[in-house]
């Protein structure tokens, strides 16, 4: 029996996906030094057409060719050992592809270095988590054009779909497919730091439990708002350990971890000079949160009552904190955008902004209604430059903007910490600013370093010996 594709490391997400691929037809077998991993991957996969090997030679004997070679270990230097010890077992042509969360420029490195040796290399992210991979995720393929023609009918068959498509496509060259996967996790950032920002507006705030925090928002999530995040807020809020009489929510310590994807794409964005302010203070409050004795030390000698925001009351409120929940979104998966259009232009990766908001649509942790807005834009316009440009989008921040505004205010007047919401809007005041304060810190520099500065309608570049100081 020759296999159609072999997947290394059968953790979850690994077996999930043999599994889906073998729903759908084709013959896989999986790999894994763990052979309790393997005995798994029978046991959950009795009647499907699957097969788990412990030895890596009869595994790669039992691939067809072109062997197609699905890397699921953990991201970093696995990777790399993991590369070592299949090269000497492969033969030109044959397609690795490593399904895993590597930063983009180690899969870079990895193309360059596999190239030349006849293999291909591909950089796949994949979204969904568990639960994606065995019923549908979001895949982001980047490599070879031709490779990816070899493995498209995989990919599409088991990838999530919406509105009937596949929610996979061929994102672009070399490590483009990472490139992008680690944008959407910086997006998946933002908007997790959006909806704890919400709950505590609405804990501290209002004093919401978490009977009403579902209700609000699974509320939320039936309508403009709808989104994979939004939903399991709202289902984390209706949860009992089995045998406990109360929420488990309430019982997790508020030190949020990192696995460095969010990280990665505020430290490349500055790289790259392209502002992403709301991803950059996702990853800030995460590793804030990590300071819990400081915090508490902070809390005691700076005691504030936390007053309700506003004054018409949480019914009024809530309505309007949906209205400057759905401005705050928009920025964020604007600011995620740009990102990718400018990684596109900076690493030459030629994304499709309007496929790549298509393929978000489902499978992936950051899907919701309003990609299809995404896509919808850019397919108008795939060289939009910026989302809040188009027409349709510029109504909806038009009606939501004032209410943003207000919601957000309220908020700093009550004391409440807003940073997703806050820093959507300064960075919205600044980007339609025709002219930003920025001369003055240009003056500035002049001023103690003789940095330089240009002038308004005068070209050269100029220095002054300002007044000292008396
Ligand atoms: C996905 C997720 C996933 C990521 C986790 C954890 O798209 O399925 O982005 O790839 O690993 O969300 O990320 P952090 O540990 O960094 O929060």
């Amino acid at each position: 029996m020759a296999y159609r594709i072999g997947m290394i490391g059968l953790g979850t997400m690994g077996r999930n996906l043999l599994l889906n691929m073998a729903d759908h037809g084709f013959a896989v077998a999986g790999y894994d030094t763990d052979e309790k991993k393997v005995d798994l991957l029978a046991a959950e996969g009795k009647g499907l057409n699957v097969k788990g090997f412990s030895s890596l030679p009869d595994f790669i004997k039992s691939l067809e060719l072109p062997r197609v070679l699905i890397l699921l270990v953990p991201a970093g230097k696995i990777v790399d050992s993991v590369i070592e010890v299949l090269i000497p077992l492969l033969q030109k042509g044959d397609i690795i592809i490593d399904g895993g969360n590597s930063h983009f420029k180690d899969t870079t490195t990895r193309v360059n270095y596999l190239q030349p040796k006849g293999l291909h290399f591909f950089g796949m992210g994949i979204s969904g988590g568990e639960e994606g991979a065995r019923r549908g995720p979001s895949m982001m393929p980047g490599g070879d054009l031709e490779a990816y023609k070899y493995v498209q009918p995989v990919l599409e068959a088991i990838a999530a779909k919406a509105d009937g498509e596949p929610c996979v496509t061929y994102i672009g060259p070399g490590s483009s497919g990472h490139f992008v996967k680690m944008v959407h996790n910086g997006i998946e950032y933002a908007l997790m730091q959006l909806i704890a920002d919400t709950y505590e507006i609405l804990k501290r705030g209002f004093g919401f439990d978490n009977n009403a925090l579902h209700k609000l928002f699974a509320d939320w999530n039936d309508g403009r708002l709808q989104s994979y995040l939004l939903s399991i807020t709202a289902d984390i809020f209706n949860h009992k350990e089995p045998g406990s009489d109360h929420w488990l929510v309430d019982d997790i310590r508020d030190e949020a971890q990192a696995k460095g994807t969010g990280k990665w794409t505020s430290q490349i964005a500055m790289d790259i000079e392209l502002p992403v302010p709301t991803i950059d203070i996702a990853v800030c409050m995460r590793d804030l949160s990590k300071y819990k004795m400081l915090r508490t030390n902070i809390a005691s000698l700076y005691k504030a009552a936390i007053s309700p925001p506003g004054n018409a009351g949480a019914e009024e409120f809530v309505k309007k904190l949906e209205e400057a929940f759905y401005f705050a979104m928009i920025i964020i998966y604007s600011q995620g955008m740009q990102l990718l259009a400018r990684g596109s232009a900076v690493y030459e990766f030629k994304l499709h902004p309007d496929q790549i908001a298509k393929i978000w649509r489902g499978g992936c942790i950051i899907r919701a209604k309003f990609l299809e807005l995404i896509y919808k834009a850019y397919q108008k316009d795939p060289a939009l430059p910026h989302l809040i440009v188009d027409p349709d989008i510029k109504s909806i921040v038009n009606q939501s903007l004032p209410i943003a505004r207000e919601v957000a205010s309220q908020c700093i007047v009550a004391g409440i910490s807003i940073p997703a919401f806050s820093s959507t809007l300064s960075y919205f005041d600044a980007l339609r600013s025709e002219r930003m304060p920025s001369n003055l810190i240009q003056a500035q520099r002049d001023y103690f370093g003789a940095h330089t500065y240009q002038l308004i309608g005068k070209e050269g570049i100029f220095h002054t010996e300002w007044a000292t100081e008396e």
